[in-house]
């Protein structure tokens, strides 16, 4: 073997392995707009697990039944990796958590307390001292109940130094396993970030027992710069989420982290257990999901992420790669954009293509995939991975749709009203129905909540093109709200009328299945 590559095995083996809490099911579903029901949690558990996280934080479950049915169903599917659940320093908080992950392979409660004396005075309206007791009871508490405790102490980047390694050598003495340092507000800086880090390795007794973990939000725009910061000071975990979606500015995006320990593993002598060719694969059916599409200079997963638009730039990397790119499309899984397959091509093309891609699917979902790929494929002259990816990523919970888009006929102009006509299917018999509307799809969206008799309101709308060109497929997403709950639903097709509608009656499946 060369010494060069000795050299490469030998620091590998040295490097420090960093442990990735995904937040995407809790601290990220608390955002707005990236609500999910309980098929659409379970499919981003599984691919979260398939993506390589250590943990999994599934939910809050005392906050209502549904959280709690969402963290029992993710602890009962996920094999890998640890399911967590958050709980308040309180003994209900910690019996929910626990009930609901105990089934798991894995389970983890993370219990939390802010820390901060403006949490404390106006929040919690609690004194130190009965901040420093309450967590010394609370973590001993579930420690009776499970191995893996986390607990972290909210806001605390702004709590007082002294007392926040008190708040973490009660949590030890009491039973945690892994210590998490909230930059709750995201108000803190890479610097002041880690010189906490180094601070608390000093002054927390039984640190150096446990993991540290960073936990650090984005609304000064530095929550991946912060938690590396706390990498190289010492952290063992870092808590982030997909497409950094969270509550307001979001946290520290998983695939900007996954990615800065890999390219830069040199910096960091750090490494994850992330697969990253599973990078782009979540971060799509994540956006599929929640309908939050990804910006275009979006790092990693944008879709301009790697593309050289500068005459400049593509002569160098046509020369050679390495003079603009610091890694490869391949890294994180975005399939080549290439024409894959035309009208004439069969389902074992279909099935290898799309297995290539990342996405598994059953018999029947790839009867109704290969369905819609003939269809797509009399309409459209190339068909690309992206195609394929908005296909197979759309057939996901409308496997046994309530209501099924049998046809429309929706007439648009200025000086007449807008019509619409739709056809829709249930338990296989078929409803029809006519509206005017403001628009076309006011028309389409009235008829169909006739035929549904459901009182559903349009919340939001929006529409991007899948693929470049004339008869490129479109994807609509359409949020809509019934009983206080707002669900999303997604449609394609080369038609945007057609998406719209499809769009819609989606969403409204999701309002039936519950
Ligand atoms: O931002 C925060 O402080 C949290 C804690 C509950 C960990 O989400
Ligand atoms: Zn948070």
């Amino acid at each position: 073997m060369p010494e060069t590559e000795k050299a490469t095995n030998k620091e590998e083996l040295s490097m420090r392995r960093i442990k990735i809490f995904d937040t995407t099911l809790r601290d990220g579903e608390q955002s707005p707009g990236c609500s999910m029901n309980l098929p659409e949690k379970l499919d981003m558990a599984r691919q979260l697990d398939a993506l390589g996280v250590d943990v999994i934080e599934a939910g809050f479950a005392i906050s209502s039944p549904e959280d709690f049915k969402s963290v029992q169903s993710i602890a009962g599917v996920v094999t890998n990796c640890t399911v967590a659940s958050l709980a308040r320093c309180t003994k209900g908080d910690i019996d929910a958590a626990w009930d609901a992950v105990k089934v798991a392979k894995h389970p983890r409660i993370h219990v939390f307390l802010a820390t901060s004396d403006i949490h404390m005075e106006y929040k919690l309206k609690m004194s130190r001292e009965q901040v420093l007791a309450s967590i010394a009871e609370n973590v001993a508490y579930a420690k009776s109940k499970c191995a893996d405790i986390e607990f972290s102490a909210e806001d605390a980047s702004r709590s007082d130094k002294e007392f926040l390694a008190r708040c973490y050598t009660a949590a030890v003495k009491a039973g945690a396993t892994v210590l998490n340092v909230p930059d709750t507000v995201g108000y803190s800086t890479p610097e002041e970030m880690s010189s906490l880090i180094r601070y608390l390795k000093a002054n927390v007794e039984g640190i150096d027992q446990v993991d540290i973990s960073v936990h650090c939000h984005d609304d000064l725009g530095l929550a991946v710069a912060n938690t590396l910061a706390c990498v190289r000071a010492g952290a063992t975990q870092v808590e982030c989420t997909v497409n950094g979606i969270g509550e307001r500015a979001g946290n520290a995006s998983l695939e900007e982290i996954a990615m800065n320990i890999k390219t830069r593993a040199d910096y960091y002598d750090a490494e994850t257990g992330i697969n990253t060719k599973q990078i782009y694969k979540t971060s799509k059916l994540l956006s599929s999901i929640t309908g939050v599409p990804i910006a275009p200079s979006k790092a990693i997963v944008g879709a301009n992420a790697f593309a050289h638009e500068s005459g400049i730039h593509q002569h160098g990397v046509a020369a050679n790669a390495a003079t603009y790119e610091i890694m490869k499309s391949t890294d994180v899984g975005i399939p080549q954009n290439t024409m894959v397959l035309g009208k004439h091509s069969g389902k074992h093309a279909l099935r290898d293509r799309l297995v290539d891609m990342g996405y598994e699917l059953s018999d029947t979902q790839l009867d109704d995939v290969f369905a819609r790929f003939k269809a797509l494929a009399d309409k459209k002259k190339s068909i690309t991975n992206s195609d394929l990816e908005a296909l197979a990523l759309s057939y996901r919970r409308d496997d046994i749709p309530t209501y099924e888009l049998v046809g429309h006929v929706v007439n648009t102009g200025n000086e007449i009203a807008n019509t619409a006509c739709i056809k829709i299917s249930k338990d296989g018999q078929s409803f029809e129905e006519v509206s005017l509307g403001s628009g076309p799809l006011d028309a389409a969206f009235k008829a169909i909540n006739r035929i549904t008799d459901l009182d559903v309101n349009l919340e939001s709308f929006s529409l991007n093109a899948v693929t470049d060109g004339e008869d490129s497929l479109g994807e609509a997403v359409v949020k809509i709200s019934h009983n206080g709950e707002v669900y999303t639903g997604t449609g394609i097709s080369t038609d945007i009328i057609e998406s719209s509608i499809r769009a819609y009656v989606n969403g409204i499946n999701k309002i039936t299945a519950g």
